[in-house]
């Protein structure tokens, strides 16, 4: 009953949840593991999720549910570090001024708490399509300029390891970067800031 309410409050995954990495992109079809279940009204409220990211390789990309919706939590590569400022020119936002796409404390060159750990929700900004994680360097279809990124198979959107959008295309602004925040070392929690505010 009263214990019900912490235990009932969030969710814990683990990066077994679903990760996509490299070249090969494999997606690894393990549901959610949940160590306990949220109750339907935390579910209905849009609980914060837990999520331990101590597995996480460099390059990979975990997706989770909040809310219904796909977050995607990518760990950066110092290449891929190098590689996004040099991408400004070519973006629509690259300051992130349109401030509903990001809390305050990811309004920043990366849109991130740390630098090498990017949280998106992944939701094309034009019809609601999800992207596809693009890894590769310069393939076939996406041109010699492409670092990797996001595409969206729907109608062609580009966004890079920032979820920055493109100019270009159809989707008019960046990808959304949920309210997040870290506890200790490995453990993203999203879906409310330090504060406890979502
Ligand atoms: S929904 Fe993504 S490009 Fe249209």
């Amino acid at each position: 009953m009263s214990n019900s309410v912490d235990a009932g409050k969030r969710r814990f995954l683990t990066a077994a949840a679903s990760v996509v990495g490299g070249a090969g992109a494999i997606a690894v079809a393990v549901p959610f593991v949940a160590s306990v279940a949220p109750s339907a009204k935390a579910e209905a409220a849009g609980a914060p999720v837990l999520v331990d990211i101590s597995q996480l390789e460099v390059g990979q990309l975990l997706t989770v549910e909040w809310r219904g919706k796909p977050v995607w939590i990518y760990r950066r590569s110092t290449d891929v570090l190098e590689a996004l400022p040099t991408l400004d020119d070519d973006l629509r936002d690259p300051s992130s001024e349109v401030a509903s796409q990001q809390p305050a404390y990811c309004q920043n060159d990366l849109r991130s708490i740390r630098d090498e750990v990017m949280v998106l929700v992944g939701i094309c900004t034009h019809l609601g399509c999800s992207p596809t994680y693009r890894p590769e360097l310069a393939p076939a279809d996406l041109g010699a300029e492409w670092k990797g990124g996001f595409f969206c198979p729907c109608h062609g959107s580009k966004f890079d390891l920032a979820g920055r959008v493109y100019q270009g295309v159809p989707a008019p602004i960046n990808l959304e970067v949920p309210p997040y925040h870290f506890q200790g070392d490995n453990t993203v929690i999203v879906g409310e800031d330090a504060k406890g505010a979502a």
